[in-house]
């Protein structure tokens, strides 16, 4: 078993019958999906999943997950979301593969946030190795890519196949913005988050609850030190 596979194992455990759970995007957050799915048929529990992505929704209507819509819902109990870095602080960039909006939107309304990763994705500060991204309309987005920069960032435009820019599930664009450190993300979320053209961004401050960490040690959970 891989470390991701690992981690979604243990992710998994924390669902149980009745549950309202969001069901993440990403590689390691497909593998819980399919996890829970086996578990729906192996135990008869009934849960319903909340996507974080069309991705998610299709997987999780094909592993047999009843498949709800967040407004339906006060509060979602548990999400299994990936992450591409964590500090120390539980402090979070996603948005790699392409679905923030929808995971922002619903990491928010989670009681419980349940990050997976393997221990490659641990940081000591936010964007130490990935860029972070942000999802920005395409009308002008040359424009807004500028005014990124002049937060102290290299912003680039993500590409498809063919050359053709990335397209989101909400047909927007992404720029990848390198940043040499962010030292208050919770600041630099407000500022980029203020700049005209852009619809979100990768910063998941405070959001995360838990983190299963898997490495070739086994397994830890970090935990949020005041719970949400
Ligand atoms: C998608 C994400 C993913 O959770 C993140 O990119 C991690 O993916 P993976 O588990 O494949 O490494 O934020 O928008």
């Amino acid at each position: 078993m891989n470390r991701k596979e690992a981690a979604a194992r243990e992710a998994a455990k924390y669902v149980e019958d009745g549950m309202v759970v969001g069901l993440g995007s990403g590689s390691t957050a497909s593998m819980a999906i399919k996890l829970i799915g086996q578990k729906i048929k192996d135990e008869g529990m009934e849960i319903i999943g909340i996507p974080t992505s069309m991705a998610s929704d299709l997987l999780g209507r094909a592993v047999g997950i009843r498949m709800g819509e967040l407004d339906d819902h006060r509060e979602i109990d548990l999400t299994i979301d990936g992450a591409d870095e964590v500090d120390p602080r539980l402090n979070l960039v996603k948005g790699l593969g392409g679905a923030l909006l929808w995971e922002k939107v619903v990491a928010a309304s989670t009681k419980v946030e349940m990050i997976v990763v393997d221990d490659s994705k641990l940081v000591e500060h936010l964007c130490q190795k990935a860029p972070l991204p942000i999802e920005i309309v395409r009308f002008s987005h040359r424009t807004t890519a500028r005014r990124l920069a002049s937060l102290g960032c290299v912003p680039e435009l993500r590409v498809a196949d063919e050359d053709e820019p990335f397209v989101t599930d909400n047909g927007n664009y992404i720029v990848d913005c390198r940043f040499d450190r962010i030292d208050d993300p919770k600041s630099m979320e407000s500022r980029i988050n203020a700049i005209p053209g852009v619809v979100e961004n990768g910063l998941f401050i405070g959001l995360a609850s838990k983190v299963i960490v898997s490495s070739a040690d086994g397994i830890r959970i970090l935990e949020k030190a005041t719970p949400k």
